[in-house]
This record gives C-alpha cells, structure tokens and sequence, in this order.
C-alpha cells in the first residue's frame, strides 16, 4: 500500500491570543486559516511484517541533496500517529493487531510550515485503519488526528474526502471544504533554517499580537494572483521575523528580486515558517519569477490542489 502525504499552505493566517487556562483549548491559540494541499508530498508505504509491532524506516527523496535529519524514533509523528490509533482500541484488539513495517520517502523539508510530518500522520491514520480492518468511523479517526496534532485533521479530512482547500478553525481542527484559489501556482522558497512551532507561537505571546477571529472573514475566493496576494495574511509572521531575523532579511532579499516597476508580487510564510510562497495565475509567470531569484536560495514551482491520487 503507497499514499501520498502532499504539503500543505496556509494562504491565510490568523491567530487569536493564547487561550486563557480554563478556557477551551487553553495552552493554544485560536485561529482562522485558509489552508491548500499542494503537488510537494512525501510518500508512505506499508508492508506486512511477520512479527507484531510497527517499524519506521525513511530516506529522502533526493539522497543527493543536504537535509536534515528526520527521526525515526517515537517522536515521529508517524509512530505517534500509529500509537494513538492503537490506543483507541480494546486491550484485546490492540494485542492481535498485524506488524506493520512503514517507510518514507520525504521530499517536504520538516521546520518549515509545509505540515510535512502532519501529513505523514494523516496517511498513516488513514492506512493503519484499512490495513487493520478496523473500519472506524470518520469522526473517530478525525479524534485520533486531532491528538497528533492540530492539522492533522485537515490532512485526514482531505484524504477521507478527496478534499484540496478548507477554511480551518478552533486550533486547526474545525476543517470546512471551500474552492480553490484561482491562481494554481506557487512559487516555494526554503530559507536555510527551520522554525520551532511551539517557539513562534511563544513569541507571538511575548509580543503581544493576536487578532480578534470575530470580525474575520474569509478573502474573498477568484481572485487573481495579485489582488490575491494583497487580502493574504498571516499573524504569525512578525512573530517568526523577530524570533528569526535571517528569515526577515531572506523575504526582504526575495521580495527585492520579485518586485517589478509594474506589480508587487508579495511573498507570505506558510504556517510558523521557515517557507515562503507567493502565487502566480500561470506556470509560466512562476517560472519567470524563479528566475529572479538569487541562485544560492532553493526554491521549487508546486501545483495547488493537485495531489497525487491514492490507490486505495
Ligand atoms: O498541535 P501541534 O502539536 O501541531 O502544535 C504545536 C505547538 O504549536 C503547540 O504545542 C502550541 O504551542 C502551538 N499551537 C498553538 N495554537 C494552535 C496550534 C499550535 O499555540 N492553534
């Protein structure tokens, strides 16, 4: 069994203030986000093994290339993922259950807002419980997700629905199916360094920033890419430029390289970061713009919305 495990962006982000202890999801923040699956995606397959139990290999994609390294221990989501489903089941059943070896192949870089490792528990979610025969109902398994992580629902929901663009609410979890975009391409920029979650979030409190989630509405859906670009937000930014100021200074030099006499082609962070996007209404403007990108800073064209098909 192969999946597909695409990257998510948040086009849109809008964060509330922390949630006061006693309050719903205390220890978090509230939020409001426009989020698209993209054609970047890892892989993951399952194999039965003889012996009970779940194993996790992976490589990249691209062995060529520098990349940091991606634990295969218990702390990776895929485990987590795979153990929480496990837990929701009877002593009994938890004991039978068939040995599983998974591997990944990861082509979406981890610290970089692109959910990565949150898709890659959505799939394992998603597989462990056909290969499982489990047959558990979709508001179990979104239970299940929601424990991982606060978008790991959004990958699942998409996966169990053929979903590619939600407006997501509540910490991330609340996932409403809406169109997508009009312009279909982006232009992904990695700066080199990874941005810790919980750390950007901690600053966006330490500064004080939050937005009030009532008066916000979602932006407006077909518009082209720049009158677009112009409604996208994301609260998280200063948060992640103060924490990490080489961030700041790598937007500032690519959106120097992307700025034209004639059009402001504004660059926005994905999530907490450390990726950049901006988007285009044709793979021929994105390709233009890559261009113009300094040489030393990578960067890849993704399609929004089009993930590769799931054979199950
Ligand atoms: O849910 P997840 O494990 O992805 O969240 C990682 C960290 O990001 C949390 O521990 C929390 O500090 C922060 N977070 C938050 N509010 C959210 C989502 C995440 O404060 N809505």
């Amino acid at each position: 069994m192969l999946l597909a495990c695409p990257a998510k962006l948040n086009l849109h982000l809008r964060v509330a203030p922390l949630s006061p202890p006693g309050t719903q999801n205390a220890g978090y923040h509230h939020l409001a986000s426009w989020m698209v699956l993209t054609s970047l995606h890892d892989d993951l397959s399952l194999v039965p093994r003889f012996t009970p139990g779940v194993t996790l290999t992976c490589q990249w994609h691209d062995e060529s290339a520098p990349h940091s390294q991606v634990p295969t221990d218990d702390r990776n989501l895929v485990l987590v993922a795979a153990r929480a489903l496990a837990e929701h089941l009877p002593d009994s059943a938890r004991d039978s259950l068939p040995g599983v070896a998974l591997h990944l192949t990861k082509r979406i870089p981890p610290g970089t807002g692109l959910g990565g490792g949150s898709s890659d528990a959505a799939s394992t979610i998603y597989a462990l419980d056909r290969f499982w025969q489990l047959g558990l109902p979709t508001e179990v398994l979104l239970d299940v997700a929601a424990k991982v992580g606060s978008d790991v629902p959004f990958f699942l929901h998409c996966l169990t629905t053929g979903t590619h663009s939600a407006w997501c609410t509540g910490r991330g979890e609340l996932v409403s199916p809406i169109s997508l975009p009009r312009p279909r391409t982006a232009l992904l920029i990695f700066p080199p360094l990874h941005c810790s979650t919980p750390d950007v979030y901690r600053h966006f409190d330490q500064l004080k920033l939050g937005t009030d989630l009532s008066s916000i509405t979602r932006p407006p859906l077909g518009l082209p890419a720049i009158p677009l670009l112009s409604q996208l937000q994301n609260d998280l930014q200063p948060a992640a430029f103060g924490l990490y100021p080489r961030l700041a200074e790598i937007h500032a030099i690519a959106q120097r390289s992307l700025d034209s006499a004639k059009t402001l082609q504004l660059i926005h962070l994905t999530g907490s970061g450390s990726a950049l996007f901006t988007l285009f209404d044709t793979p021929q403007d994105a390709a233009v713009a890559q261009q113009k990108l300094p040489k030393e800073l990578p960067s890849t064209l993704v399609t929004l919305g089009q993930s590769r098909q799931n054979p199950l």
